[in-house]
């Protein structure tokens, strides 16, 4: 970890910053939103960058980001009217860790049943939605739709829709920025193929997708960033912890080099691809890890919950 941290953003000495302040699960953030130091900043943002070389405080896991722990479940082209009344029934049964924010994504004709029968803790996302205002455009979902059915989320620029319907990097921003000009969330998935990764382009595409995002939407206020590396969604094959830590650290290095240092710290990050109830706690603990898109473990309710109360494996044992 400390030879990862030392190659994304050179060499620091730890020892030279002093311990963070937490509260419940993260560091305490509230200065960012007012009374700002730049000294503060500075220091706060130097401990992006060296928080995995110190060792962890008492009871608690250090987080980088200062958001809420987020998962949404992406149930995709699956499932009946049965089957869904069964999973909304597990979900609504499940007992879910309080400081979690969670959002499923039903398939369209489903939103409406799942609006109607889910609990309100868990919130709807769509899985698509049109470029701009509804009108003569055969086959799409307007935003304004999603959010007259309850929607508050739209998972946008998922690899599927990327590289199996074609979508490019300039639609996909246009569609961030129209779904939050109507105040829908968006989940904004980037991430790069097997064959980019092996040829050692993972963060330059990662970059050029999140660069598309920035360049289109007015503010991060409403956006989640999923990193889901190809190889690794509905493959079984997860990203190791430490290599989807790495990513994520170099997406909030991006961050707060291109957007700003509030946005670093601000947006959550979350990671997709395989996870289910057996590898989330690890991955949960890394510090730049802000929860997970989860797409075939989301069908099953029990898994499901069990990947939502990960969060609680920031907390280490005292
Ligand atoms: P998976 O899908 O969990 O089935 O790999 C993740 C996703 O596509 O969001």
């Amino acid at each position: 970890m400390a030879m990862l941290s030392a190659s994304l953003s050179g060499p620091k000495s730890a020892a030279s910053y002093s311990s963070p302040h937490f509260s419940g699960l993260r560091r305490l953030c509230s200065k960012l939103d007012s009374n700002t130091s730049h000294s503060f900043l500075r220091h706060f943002n130097s401990q992006l960058r060296v928080s995995s070389l110190r060792k962890p405080s008492r009871n608690v896991v250090a987080m980088a980001g200062t958001g809420t722990f987020f998962v949404g479940g992406n149930w995709k082209c699956n499932g009946t009217k049965e089957s869904i009344t069964k999973l909304v029934s597990d979900l609504n049964d499940a007992k879910l860790e309080a400081d979690v924010d969670v959002v499923v994504a039903p398939p369209f004709p489903y939103i409406d049943q799942v609006k109607a029968s889910l609990t309100d803790r868990i919130e709807i996302s769509a899985q698509n939605s049109w470029v701009g205002k509804g009108g003569a455009f055969t086959g799409e979902i307007s935003v304004e739709q999603l959010k007259d059915i309850g929607c508050k989320w739209v998972i946008l620029g998922h690899s599927e829709r990327r590289h199996i319907i074609g979508e490019n990097n300039e639609f996909i921003g246009k569609k961030a920025a129209y779904a939050l000009s109507q105040g829908l969330g968006v989940i904004a998935c980037i991430g790069e193929l097997l064959e980019e990764r092996e040829a050692g382009k993972t963060f330059d595409v990662c970059f050029e997708q999140l660069k598309a995002f920035a360049d289109a939407v007015p503010s991060w206020e409403n956006i989640v960033i999923a990193y889901e590396p190809v190889w690794a969604i509905g493959t079984g094959k997860v990203a190791t912890p430490l290599q989807a830590q790495e990513v994520h650290v170099a997406v909030r290095d991006w961050l707060k080099k291109n957007v700003s240092e509030e946005v670093a710290s601000k947006t959550r990050i979350i990671y997709g691809g395989s996870v289910n109830g057996g590898n989330c706690a690890e991955l949960a603990k890394q510090e730049d890890i802000d929860g997970f898109l989860v797409g075939g473990a989301s069908l099953k309710g029990p898994e499901f919950a069990t990947i939502i109360n990960s969060a609680t494996s920031k907390k280490v044992a005292a």
